[in-house]
């Protein structure tokens, strides 16, 4: 076989929010690599157009609707990915809660600015304002939904005596550039310790899990809020990274099909693509 073959080629794939953003990037880094993709998401639009996209490629893909805090429906999923495309080899839980609404993004400049300006310091008062629906909504997510979707791929990866999982976590897992969003922060932390954990129990059965914990990804959503702020606050923001811009996504996609395939020796790795911040 040539040494120059995809890692993931004829691979099922499974993409959690895989519609749009980084999602549909790995999709397509994947669809690229001959892999074939079953894509969930709620965003049903969205979900149709990126399946619809993946396949004018030539990419066998199965789309559903599938919200990731419902154990039931996941299961039902995972069922209906193995019984269209075959057993479930890669799994990538992408699908999250990303701050990203109004009051998120008052929360972020208040901190960028706090960060990057010499002013007295104070508490910024986040953690004492959140609510409980708040703080579980991220983890019914971030956290339930990784759990949801790990066990079920386990479930067929298991028998087989083959498996990749890579989660997406985030730099605010590690660090605390994220303190504008303390729920957003622990439910990172939260699924890093996971894939430590789940990737000590499951590696011995060929089945290797890793995280990527990206610092800042130029996703359409972030390039937006980019666009909001004035000149300085941008600048600001950028003088915090030292490689001085966010990583493409095709940049983090491709770690993931690296990961995603069998020629690597990583197992319970958490890789932080983050241009030097932390
Ligand atoms: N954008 C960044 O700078 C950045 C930085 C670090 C980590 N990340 C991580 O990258 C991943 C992708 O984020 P993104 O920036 O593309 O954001 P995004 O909001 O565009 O993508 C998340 C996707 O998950 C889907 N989703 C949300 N809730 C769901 C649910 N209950 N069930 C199924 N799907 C659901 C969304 O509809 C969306 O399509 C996330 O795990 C995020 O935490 C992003």
């Amino acid at each position: 076989m040539s040494q120059h073959r995809s890692p993931v080629e004829g691979r099922v794939c499974v993409v959690t929010g895989g519609a749009r953003g980084l999602g549909r990037a790995i999709a397509s880094a994947l669809a690229e690599g001959g892999a074939c993709l079953a894509l969930c998401d709620v965003l049903d639009e969205a979900l149709d157009e990126t399946a619809a996209a993946l396949r004018a490629g030539g990419t066998d893909v199965f789309a559903e609707r599938c919200d990731v805090t419902d154990s039931g429906a996941v299961d039902a999923f995972f069922a209906r990915v193995a019984g269209t495309l075959g057993p479930v080899e890669v799994l990538v839980n992408n699908a999250a809660l990303v701050p990203g609404g109004a009051a998120d993004e008052v929360r972020r400049n208040q901190h960028y600015a706090y960060l990057t300006t010499p002013v007295p310091r104070r508490s910024l008062g986040f953690t004492s304002a959140m609510s409980d629906a708040e703080w579980l909504k991220y983890w019914d997510v971030n956290v339930h939904g990784t759990f949801y979707c790990t066990r079920a791929a386990l479930r067929q990866m298991e028998p087989r005596g083959f498996g990749r999982i890579v989660n997406i976590a985030s730099i605010a897992g590690l660090s605390a550039f994220s303190a504008h969003s303390p729920h957003y922060s622990a439910t990172k932390g939260a699924v890093i310790a996971f894939t430590r954990s789940v990737a000590a129990e499951v590696a011995g059965a060929n089945i290797f899990v890793n995280a990527i914990a990206p610092g800042g990804v130029a996703t359409p959503m972030f390039d937006a809020y980019l666009a909001r702020l004035d000149d300085e606050a941008r600048g600001r923001l950028f003088q915090i990274i030292p490689a001085g811009r966010l990583g493409t996504m095709e940049e983090y996609a491709g770690l993931v099909v690296y990961l995603a395939g069998d020629n690597h020796y990583l197992a319970g790795q958490i890789i932080s693509p983050n241009g030097a911040m932390f």
